[in-house]
């Protein structure tokens, strides 16, 4: 992977931790979707794992206090992650994490222009 794109990829990800720590206090009391819910279910313990081939892994729990909170609360998991529903769940093993964070990174570009993203490059 090319320097630049390390770059774009640490940036979402820097905008990612920004937007779950930009605390909201009115947002807190949003009701999570049934189907949040349900997600949760499972993401909302500690214990769970997202493996990858080159047996890299990540934490795959999700808070779901920092999710209310979050300025993208009016979405359901299923707006970002679209190959997920109540009743399916992808089984896929990505590359490496490397490789998933970039193919996560890009549903962001279905509701924010590329340019809005990323309006600084840093080189
Ligand atoms: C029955 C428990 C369970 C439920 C319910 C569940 N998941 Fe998962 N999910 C897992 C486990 C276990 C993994 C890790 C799989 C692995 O890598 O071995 C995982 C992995 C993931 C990953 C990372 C791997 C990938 O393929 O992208 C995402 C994203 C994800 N789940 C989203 C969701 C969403 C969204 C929902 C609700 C629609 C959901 N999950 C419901 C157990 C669950
Ligand atoms: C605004 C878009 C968006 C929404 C809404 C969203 N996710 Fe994600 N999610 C992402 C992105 C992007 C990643 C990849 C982050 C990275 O680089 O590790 C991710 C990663 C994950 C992972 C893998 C572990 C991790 O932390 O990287 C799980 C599990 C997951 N999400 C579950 C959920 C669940 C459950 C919900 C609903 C409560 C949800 N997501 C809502 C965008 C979203
Ligand atoms: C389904 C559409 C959708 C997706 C997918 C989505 N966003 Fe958003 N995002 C929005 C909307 C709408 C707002 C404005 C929310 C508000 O102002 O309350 C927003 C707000 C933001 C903000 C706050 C700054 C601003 O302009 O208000 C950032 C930063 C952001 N999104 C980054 C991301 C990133 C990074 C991803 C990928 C993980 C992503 N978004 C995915 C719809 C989306």
């Amino acid at each position: 992977m090319r320097e630049g794109k390390k770059i774009i990829v640490f940036l979402l990800f820097l905008f990612i931790t920004l937007l779950v720590y930009n605390q909201n206090i009115d947002a807190k009391d949003i009701d999570l979707s049934e189907e949040a819910q349900m997600c949760l279910g499972c993401h909302g313990k500690n214990n769970i794992k997202a493996n990858f081939q080159n047996n890299e892994s990540v934490a795959a729990y999700v808070d779901a206090e920092k999710f209310k909170a979050s300025v993208h609360n009016f979405l359901t998991c299923s707006g970002c992650h679209d190959d997920f529903s109540i009743d399916k769940h992808p089984e896929r093993r990505f590359r490496s994490k490397e490789q998933f964070k970039v193919v996560s990174s890009l549903v962001c570009q279905r509701c924010h222009k590329y340019e809005q993203i990323i309006a600084n490059p840093p080189y």
